[in-house]
């Protein structure tokens, strides 16, 4: 049914540009890497931000980027516009950056660290309807927590009234008490944020340009500034440490596996089962304890997988598939009701419909220097402990026997057996 006021919200909500701050180094994370490239669940912490920014669909995003900018502009690809922070001087000078772009520009800015990868978009879309309904210069997204440590505090007065944010070096002891924090997301109109920015001095202590002052001088103007609470507060973690980054993955591995069963998919063990974001996984398959699922990987329905089974990026399950204990599989795709039942390495591989794939069987797909392909077509019968060496084809229904090894650049035609090292057509399938 079309409702008016969901149309109406997401008019709203459509209108607004967004930057992510992204150019810090992320000292605490000891890395060479910039810290929004770290992964959870294998995924950038900065996507998950910009995932945001496209559902909610932002007129135009731009990332400023400053430690690592080229790792990050390469990790980040297109579709977004990159402003360069050389000189990191603080939040405000960060956004400030962004000015040139946006001089002309009088609707919705929306601000985003690019660290916070649990935050969700439904959060940050009541911001914006927020923002928007109570016609504000500026809007915070707050949170209420137990450990303020390390966040700015939202400062009130005795009736409740938003006066400031406060860094916690500059809190005094009572302001340091204060658990409602500064989540790091905000909106603006773009002409207050950039008249406001211009006004921002150096805080002495920290060397830094703050974009949290902006608050007390867009109310010294007159302004209203207004607050957000988000009721969730696990969405204002932000990434500092690696200890941070397993905290945050421990989190979102909870929310993809609580993702696929409910849309119809056992997960024997969720405590011992690891599945990447970006995986799609169809109806009634079985993911047994100890299986690791990476990035990039749909599987479709009726399957067993694991225990104990890798699947890496790239691979493409048909339905029907068993792929057991101990059973690699990387950059694959597997047709319908196929078996992989035990210690087996399936890599650069097309494997057709039905195939059986005995105990230990390996394709040998790395050269040294190149990663190459083999081919198995349907009803191929690979026996236990064959090893393949890639590029090779064997056909459909072929039977390869156990402990051959299949030479490089060999195919083994349809229907034939083949055995022996190297491996040689014999006869055909049905006369052993
Ligand atoms: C900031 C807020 C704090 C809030 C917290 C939420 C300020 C002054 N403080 O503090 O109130 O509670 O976020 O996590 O804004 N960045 C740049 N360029 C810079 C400096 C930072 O792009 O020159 C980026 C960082 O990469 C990061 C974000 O801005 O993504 C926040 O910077 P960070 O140094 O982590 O600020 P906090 O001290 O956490
Ligand atoms: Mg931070």
């Amino acid at each position: 049914m079309f409702r008016f006021e969901s149309w109406l919200g997401n008019l709203y909500m459509s209108h607004f540009k967004a930057i992510i701050l992204a150019a810090g180094r992320g000292t605490r994370m000891k890395s060479e890497l910039p810290k929004v490239l770290h992964k959870v669940c294998g995924k950038p912490v900065l996507e998950y931000i910009l995932d945001i920014t496209k559902d909610l669909r932002s007129l135009k995003t731009y990332v400023v980027v400053g430690y690592g900018s080229k790792s990050v502009r390469d990790a980040v690809g297109d579709g977004v516009e990159f402003v360069q922070q050389d000189q990191l001087l603080g939040t405000a000078d960060a956004v400030n950056r962004c000015s040139p772009y946006l001089k002309n520009y009088q609707g919705t800015v929306l601000v985003l660290c690019g660290d916070t990868p649990l935050l969700s978009k439904d959060i940050v879309a009541a911001l914006l309807r927020k923002h928007h309904s109570s016609k504000a210069a500026g809007t915070v997204l707050t949170a209420n927590i137990n450990n303020p440590q390390g966040y700015g505090r939202i400062v009130r007065d005795g009736k409740g009234r938003f006066l400031s944010i406060r860094e916690q070096k500059d809190c005094s002891a009572t302001e340091d008490k204060i658990k409602e924090i500064n989540v790091g997301v905000y909106c603006f109109k773009s002409k207050n944020l950039f008249e406001a920015l211009k006004k921002v001095k150096l805080n002495p202590g920290k060397k830094e340009f703050y974009l949290t002052d902006v608050v007390e001088l867009l109310l010294a103007l007159g302004k209203n500034f207004e607050t957000f609470r988000t009721p969730d507060e696990t969405g204002a973690f932000g990434i500092n440490t690696r200890e941070d980054l397993a905290q945050a993955q421990a989190i979102i591995r909870r929310r993809i596996l609580n993702k696929h069963m409910l849309s119809g998919v056992t997960v024997v063990d969720p405590l011992t089962t690891f599945i990447e974001a970006g995986v799609v996984i169809g109806r009634d398959t079985i993911i047994h304890p100890m299986t690791v699922i990476h990035t990039d990987v749909r599987i479709g329905r009726n399957c067993s997988i694991g225990p104990m089974a890798h699947v890496r990026p790239g691979t493409r399950i048909s339905d029907g598939v068993e792929i057991g204990n101990f059973a690699e599989v990387s950059r694959t795709s597997i047709g319908r009701g196929v078996f992989q039942k035990h210690f087996s390495f399936l890599g650069d591989a097309v494997i057709g419909r039905g195939v059986n794939i005995g105990a230990g069987v390996v394709t040998a797909n790395f050269d040294g220097v190149n990663k190459n392909k083999t081919f198995i077509g349907p009803q191929a019968f690979i026996g236990s402990d064959a090893i393949l060496v890639a590029p090779n084809k064997i056909g459909a229904r072929a039977m390869v026997g156990a402990g051959s090894v299949v030479a490089k650049g060999k195919n083994i035609p349809a229907g034939m057996v083949a055995v022996g090292v190297p491996a040689r057509v014999i006869k055909k399938v049905g006369k052993i």
